[in-house]
């Protein structure tokens, strides 16, 4: 279970084999965060546990993620987050990229863009490069962690030749000072994050598409059904003001076209 109000637990998976600067920069950022109060947190080398790489069968997607042929750590690094009020994701810049090891990981993880459920956990991502690529890696994170249900904190990204200067050690500091002070705020704010017109579109989409295209014999179907997500105005209760209550009804009334429209068409 996640921690009460006395502390937050934060857990940070780190996709680089060695301890060295994604390492470092993690550690830096979550003893910022600790330093800020009623925080805790542990740190999760995913080079540390099996993470074997997805076969495509997308049972996970049909049947169900206990279906899964690999036998790995898949669902104990999924209790880690579902223990954790916080989420850090944290990979070092290769080829343009995630490491190899954060991808696998995200790809164990692919049936929860289908059934998100991690709502109301605070998220963030933290990127070290050697010269160039990595904000785009930081823009990718954090388009994963909205689609797994995270409400996502802008993310950082720093860079870190070998050895690092005092000035590049410098400016990763008060990027991450900076960034720390804001997730922080966002872990321990009880208010719950409002949709932006974007997060309120794709979760429109995905339930036009799911409630028209789909029927009760399929788990994303039952999924949202259960959640009464068919009802709901968003993920969870939260007040949309006038333009965003307008807007989602526009959504729905859009995405019910396009989807009555490819299903005629198949
Ligand atoms: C296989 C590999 C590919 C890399 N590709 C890039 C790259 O495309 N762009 C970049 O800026 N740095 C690249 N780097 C440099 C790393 O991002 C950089 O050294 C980073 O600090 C490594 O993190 P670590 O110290 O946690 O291992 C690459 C490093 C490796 C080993």
């Amino acid at each position: 279970m996640p921690a009460n109000s006395a502390g937050k637990r934060v857990t940070a998976f780190v996709g680089s084999a060695r301890k060295k600067h994604t390492y470092s920069a993690v550690r830096e950022f979550l003893e910022r965060l600790e330093a800020r109060g009623s925080v805790e947190y542990e740190i999760v080398p995913l080079s540390d546990y099996r993470i074997e790489t997805c076969r495509g069968c997308k049972l996970c997607f049909e049947k169900g993620e206990e279906f899964c042929p690999l036998k790995d750590d898949r669902d104990v690094l999924l209790e880690k987050i579902m223990a954790s009020d916080g989420v850090v994701f944290a990979s070092p810049n290769y080829s343009f990229q995630v490491s190899g090891t954060m991808k696998t990981f995200l790809d164990r993880l692919g049936f929860l863009f289908h059934r998100p459920r991690f709502h109301r956990k605070t998220f963030t991502s933290i990127v070290v490069q050697g010269v160039y690529g990595g904000r785009k890696i930081v823009k990718y994170l954090g388009f994963v962690g909205r689609g797994l249900g995270f409400d996502v904190v802008k993310g950082s990204c720093s860079t870190a030749f070998e050895p690092m200067t005092e000035k590049e050690q410098c400016k990763r500091d008060k990027t991450l000072a900076r960034q720390s002070k804001r997730f922080h705020a966002r872990l321990i704010g009880s208010r719950d994050h409002v949709p932006t017109l974007f997060e309120l579109m794709i979760f429109r989409m995905s339930r036009q598409s799911i409630r028209l295209t789909l029927d009760d014999s399929y788990l994303d179907y039952t999924y949202y059904s259960d959640n009464g997500w068919f009802e709901s105005d968003y993920y969870y209760p939260v007040r949309l003001g006038v333009v965003k209550r307008s807007a989602g009804n526009l959504f729905d009334f859009i995405f019910a076209r396009i989807s009555k429209a490819r299903a005629d068409q198949g």
